[in-house]
């Protein structure tokens, strides 16, 4: 027999501090989030005392343990079909491949286990491919926490302690056209790669002309322009991809995240059979050298083509008018709030800026964390305040003046209601403090 839920949830959480990390235990504890969830009910997390709480991460954006897709995997585990083949020609990421493909217009699609795990494929199929030196990023990304992903970071305590870095990463100021142009002149750039709305960043979108020189300057150079669409794709932005919205296509798109329902860790790197080629044609030797084991299997496959069945146009049109309302609707009801600047964001990725106010007693400072004393208190106070109203919210990693709200995509329209009235009054609550 395996070990029961009933045990795991009275002793797993405090086994995750001992065992795992005591400091995220510590950090959601000294944060008050809700930890000991129990339960799911209609893709919404319950605690033992039967309070639910919206999950606004944008993790699972089909809700926690969607049914459609647990049945697929439960379908597939009570079958007798192979999970994983030895020769790694597995039908299930052919098949997978060929939906992603058809689409999303690209011809070639490398499947790994995190976001990380294709911002890495994405490195190395640029380096092969032009066999150039150096990469490009931008000034407030997140690429996620593999050594190559983690060149590409934001400086700062998640990137900072890991040099030296990759060699020939360099980042270009945020929305800098001309610092662009001016890294890419040498032409030996690989690779720009870009967030289309910056994530831990702030919920920043990439400006019109910042898109159009992207596109622009990596053609004329020669690099590739890779889309890490890890947080914006499958219908977050109100586009299967945001970047289909981009003059040019670029040669490589990332995705990740809810790729396998929520339920199973899958990430796609999508690509270009050309691209593919050039970087890895060569031989068999050549052909195999990016690999990894586990990222043909089955059970993940099955998982992300239940999700594609899910994200039909319909729901992806209703996430970019849905968004647009919601937005309207929160920098309505925050109009005029001191604490407030601007609710920002494309369909249901939104982020909300508030205003850092330099005041005594509402500072890291004063609450005892020293060593936190520069970051802004408002964002993770409000959201100390909506965990009562039953709202699981975050600040942006890299920026935490900014709210990052990342609802659900089936959330009825009640409750995004509910949930800018409770920003309204909680935003309220903390400009009557300050
Ligand atoms: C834009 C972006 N790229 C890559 C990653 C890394 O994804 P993972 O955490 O699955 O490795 C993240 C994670 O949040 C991300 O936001």
């Amino acid at each position: 027999m395996g070990e029961s839920a009933a045990d795991i949830l009275k002793h797993g959480f405090g086994e995750f501090r001992a065992f795992v990390n005591p400091l995220i235990a510590e950090r959601a504890r000294l944060a008050r989030e809700p930890i000991e969830f129990v339960r799911v009910e209609g893709g919404v997390l319950h605690d033992a005392a039967g309070k639910s709480y919206e999950d606004l991460h944008g993790t699972q954006m089909l809700g926690h343990r969607n049914p459609a897709v647990a049945d697929a995997i439960r379908g597939f585990l009570d079958s007798d079909v192979p999970n994983w083949f030895p020769s790694r020609v597995n039908p299930w990421a052919g098949r997978l491949a060929r939906r992603l493909c058809e689409r999303t217009g690209y011809s070639n699609v490398f499947f790994g286990m995190s976001g990380a795990d294709a911002v890495e494929a994405a490195l190395k199929l640029a380096r092969a491919a032009t066999r150039k030196p150096r990469i490009l990023a931008l000034t407030g990304g997140y690429h996620g926490c593999t050594f190559g992903a983690v060149s590409l970071m934001h400086d700062g305590p998640l990137h900072d302690p890991f040099g030296p870095h990759l060699p020939g990463v360099e980042k270009v100021p945020f929305d800098d056209v001309d610092a662009l142009a001016k890294a890419l002149a040498p032409g030996d750039v690989c690779a720009v790669v870009v967030e289309p709305i910056q994530g831990e960043g702030g919920v920043r979108s990439l400006s019109p002309a910042m898109i159009a020189a992207v596109c622009e300057l990596t053609a004329k150079h020669g690099a590739l322009l890779v889309a890490d669409e890890v947080q914006t794709a499958l219908g977050r932005s109100g586009r299967f991809l945001a970047s289909e919205a981009w003059p040019r296509k670029p040669e490589i798109a990332l995705i990740a995240k809810t790729l396998g329902g929520g339920l199973v860790p899958i990430s796609a790197m999508l690509t270009q059979r050309e691209t593919f080629e050039r970087a890895y044609g060569q031989n068999f030797f050549i052909g195999e050298s990016h690999n990894t084991t586990f990222g043909y299997n089955g059970l993940s496959c099955v998982a992300a083509l239940a999700t594609l069945d899910l994200l039909d146009d319909d729901l992806i049109a209703s996430v970019a008018r849905r968004g647009a309302e919601f937005r309207s609707l929160l920098a309505e009801a925050l109009r005029g709030n001191p604490l407030f600047t601007e609710v920002r964001g494309e369909g249901f990725m939104i982020g909300v800026e508030l205003v850092h106010a330099p005041h005594p007693w509402l500072s890291f400072e004063h609450f005892g964390m020293p060593e936190l004393a520069h970051q802004p208190t408002i964002g993770p106070l409000l959201c100390y305040r909506l965990y009562a109203r039953g709202f699981f919210a975050f600040v942006c990693g890299h920026d935490w003046r900014v709210l990052r709200l990342q609802p659900r995509f089936d959330i009825p329209d009640a409750r995004l209601a509910e949930l800018a009235k409770a920003c309204r009054e909680e935003l309220d609550h903390l400009a009557n403090l300050s």
